[in-house]
């Protein structure tokens, strides 16, 4: 579906939500606009220049955390804990491997989520909207708390806002850099500011965005935004991307940049990983920084119906990936990950656990690796690296 976003860009726009008031919706992105920006031009400019060097083959970037951030999980102790579990995975990953993990996370920020329904049928019978994420409507569902409503872009503006204070405040010498997708332009385009110090744009909702598989259409808003920025950026790509589109893009957002600016983060599962991408790295080359996302190619389910991810396939399409990276003689850039301090049980070791239902499945999007599943992938992907 191509809707028009009408207001900033006239370009088509996808998953963008039906607000509940467009007058609301207008006072909203006016209050946002008024708002001090969330990062300063610092932050971006900081991570670019890690980015470069990992571009270079001096780094690795971990970038890890919820796949939906919710507002009543975002106190001062989870955000800590969520930064923690970050440092401690890359803490672990420079021991293994001997060269820097820059952090980053899904944090203080992801709270949009892209779907691929409109609607959901509840067990009784009718439908009600998906849910989008805190940003956009609740996790009930009911027809009141799944209406989309536009107060939730400031409330995401203040839950990211007193996250990053905590980081601040308490993250000490392991604060990670921020990330979130780049999904709602609602949000976005009030919080892209010039940056006073060099007279250009930036993102100033976290200093690295990412634009999902879903959104990256070369002629759409989302491609524009980014290439708008100075921030550096990622692309997700998935198993039915087609190659001429991801070669315009990287075009497109590479054009007079660092190395580093651009990110490719490939999502592919471990049963495709190696059909499709021997072929775009050939095409795309040392242009981009080559990131693995080996979570959301691998989304299976359980005979319950709850989302369930294996650890074995996540595994199976980072030895690929690394395996393909280093055939063609370039660098594996990073990884990037669903985790979680919480003891859940929403990814599973073993095949058979499938068939029985997930115990404590908190996630309030996708299966997220546990501590001990995180450990298992972050240092296989060290090893990896160190014997490449
Ligand atoms: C995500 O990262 O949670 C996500 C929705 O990813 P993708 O755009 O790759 O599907
Ligand atoms: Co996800």
């Amino acid at each position: 579906m191509i809707e028009l976003a009408g207001r900033t860009s006239p370009l088509p726009v996808l998953q963008q939500p039906q607000w509940n008031s467009e007058e609301s919706l207008s006072a909203i992105r006016a209050e946002l606009d008024e708002r001090d920006p969330l990062v300063g031009c610092n932050g971006h400019r900081q991570l670019q220049d890690q980015l470069t060097e990992v571009a270079r083959g001096e780094g690795f970037v971990l970038q890890a955390g919820d796949c939906a951030e919710t507002f009543s999980d975002s106190g001062p102790d989870r955000v800590m804990a969520k930064a923690a579990q970050l440092d401690d995975l890359a803490q672990l990953f420079e021991s293994i491997a001997d060269v820097p993990a820059v952090r980053i996370g899904r944090l203080a920020g992801q709270y949009a989520k892209p779907r691929s329904e409109l609607t959901e049928t509840l067990p009784c019978g009718g439908t009600v909207p998906v849910y989008r994420g805190d940003a956009v409507n609740g996790a009930e569902p009911t027809p009141e708390d799944r209406a989309a409503d536009p107060k939730r872009l400031l409330a995401a503006y203040e839950h990211a806002r007193s996250a990053l204070r905590t980081l601040d405040d308490e993250a000490g010498g392991g604060r990670p850099y921020t990330s979130h997708e780049a999904l709602l332009l609602d949000y976005e385009e009030p919080l892209t500011r010039v940056c006073a110090c060099h007279g250009y744009p930036y993102a100033s909702s976290a200093p690295f965005l990412w634009i999902g598989d879903r959104t990256r259409q070369p002629g759409g808003a989302h491609i524009a935004w980014a290439d708008s920025i100075a921030n550096p950026v990622g692309v997700k790509v998935g198993k039915a991307a087609d190659h001429g589109e991801i070669a315009e893009i990287v075009d497109r957002l590479t054009a007079g940049r660092p190395a580093g600016r651009l990110s490719l983060i490939v999502r592919m599962g471990a049963d495709l990983i190696g059909r499709h991408l021997p072929r775009l790295v050939e095409r795309c080359g040392d242009r981009v920084l080559w990131i693995c996302d080996p979570m959301h190619g691998n989304t299976t389910k359980r005979v319950t119906g709850q989302k369930a991810r294996l650890v074995p396939a996540v595994l199976e399409e980072i030895e690929q990936f690394f395996r393909i990276l280093f055939a063609a003689g370039l660098h594996p850039g990073g990884l990037h990950l669903e985790v979680t301090p919480a003891a859940v049980d929403e990814c599973v070791d073993f095949p058979s656990e499938l068939c029985a239902p997930a115990v404590r499945f908190r996630s309030a999007c996708d299966p997220r690796l546990n501590a001990a599943q995180s450990e298992q992938v972050v240092g296989v992907a060290a090893k990896l690296l160190s014997a490449g």
